[in-house]
C-alpha cells in the first residue's frame, strides 16, 4: 500500500463527494477499474476511478456506512491509503454508444465517457436517480454535451429532474432504434439486470460492472463471487457472455461480510 495526499475535495450531492489525488500508478487506470482506498483507522474500501487527468486522479464517494461516511469527513492535505488499480475494465467498441448509470455507479462512467469523446464515438450517457437531490455531475454531464458530441438524459423516479421514470425506460427508447454498437453499465444490480435483459433483447453488446463485498481485491479471499467469477479479479467489468453465465444470481444473491448468501 502506499500513501497520497488529498489534493482537491468536491461535494457533488449531499452525501457524495469526489476526492482528488496525486497517484502515478492510478495514472495508468483504464475506465472501470478500481482501488482499494485506506481511511486511517477506519477501513479499506473499493471505489471506481471517476477521473484522471495527468497523474491527478479522483474517487467519487456515496456515504453509505462507517467508511464512505469517514472518507466524505476528510479534508484537503490529508493522507489516505491506495492500493491498485484492480480488475478489469470497459473496452471501446464501435461508433455509437450507451451508456447507462444508476447513481454513484455514473462514477466510473465519467472516465469511460470522457474516453469514448477521445476515441470521437457518438455517445448518449442516460443517468438515472430517484430524486433530483441523487443525480451526480449534472453541470459536467450538461456542460460536456454543450462542447463535445454527447447527448445526455437525465432520469429520476419521481419526475423532479429530467424525464420522470427509470434509467433503464430512456435506454430502451435507444436501443430499440437499434444503432447503439455498444451499451456499457454501472448501477445497482436490480438496473444492471434490466439493461442485461434490454440487450439480449435487442442484440447489442453489453459491457457492465458489478459490485461485490471486497476484502483483499486480488483473488484470494472468494468474498466477492458470482458465480465461477471473483468480482475483483474476473471483473468488476463483464461481458454480456460473462453475464450470461452468472444471470441466476445476477441482482438475486451475493454474499456478506461472513461469506453467507444474502439477497442483493
Ligand atoms: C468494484 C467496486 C467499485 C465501487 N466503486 C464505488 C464508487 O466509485 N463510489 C462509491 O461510493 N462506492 C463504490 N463502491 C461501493 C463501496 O465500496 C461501498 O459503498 C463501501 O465499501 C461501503 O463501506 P462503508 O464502510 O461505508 O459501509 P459498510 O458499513 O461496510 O456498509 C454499509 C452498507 O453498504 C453496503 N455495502 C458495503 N460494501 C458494499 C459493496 N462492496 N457493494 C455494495 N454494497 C456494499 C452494506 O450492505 C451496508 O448496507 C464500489 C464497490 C465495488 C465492489
Ligand atoms: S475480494 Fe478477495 S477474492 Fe475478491
Amino acid at each position: 500500500m502506499r500513501t497520497a495526499k488529498i489534493r482537491k475535495v468536491e461535494s457533488e450531492t449531499e452525501h457524495a463527494k469526489t476526492f482528488y489525488f496525486e497517484d502515478k500508478i492510478c495514472a495508468s487506470a483504464e475506465p472501470g477499474q478500481f482501488i482499494m482506498l485506506w481511511v486511517p483507522g477506519v477501513d479499506e474500501i473499493p471505489l471506481s476511478l471517476s477521473s484522471v487527468n495527468n497523474n491527478i486522479v479522483s474517487v467519487t464517494v456515496k456515504e453509505v456506512g462507517e467508511g464512505t461516511k469517514a472518507l466524505n469527513r476528510m479534508k484537503q492535505g490529508e493522507v489516505v491509503g491506495v492500493r491498485g488499480p484492480f480488475g478489469t475494465h470497459y473496452k471501446i467498441a464501435g461508433k455509437t454508444a450507451l451508456v447507462v448509470g444508476g447513481g454513484i455507479g455514473t462514477a466510473p462512467l465519467m472516465l469511460l465517457t470522457s474516453r469514448l469523446l477521445k476515441a470521437k464515438v457518438k455517445t448518449t450517457v442516460v443517468e438515472g436517480a430517484k430524486t433530483r437531490s441523487d443525480l451526480l455531475f449534472v453541470k459536467q454531464l450538461t456542460k460536456t454535451q454543450e462542447e463535445a458530441n454527447l447527448k445526455v438524459v437525465f432520469t429520476t423516479d419521481d419526475g423532479s429532474y429530467g424525464t420522470r421514470g427509470f434509467a433503464t425506460d430512456a435506454a430502451e427508447k435507444i436501443i430499440s432504434k437499434r444503432y447503439i454498437d455498444a451499451v456499457y453499465a454501472c448501477g445497482n444490480e436490480a438496473m444492471t439486470l434490466k439493461v442485461y435483459r434490454l440487450a439480449e433483447k435487442y442484440e447489442t453488446p453489453l459491457q457492465a460492472s458489478l459490485e461485490r463485498f471486497m476484502f483483499c481485491a486480488i483473488g484470494i479471499c472468494g468474498s466477492c463471487v458470482i458465480g465461477k467469477y471473483r468480482v475483483c479479479k474476473d471483473g468488476p467489468v463483464f461481458d454480456q457472455t460473462q453475464l450470461k453465465e452468472v444471470e441466476n444470481e445476477l441482482g438475486k444473491m451475493k454474499r456478506d461480510f461472513k461469506g453467507e448468501r444474502v439477497r442483493v
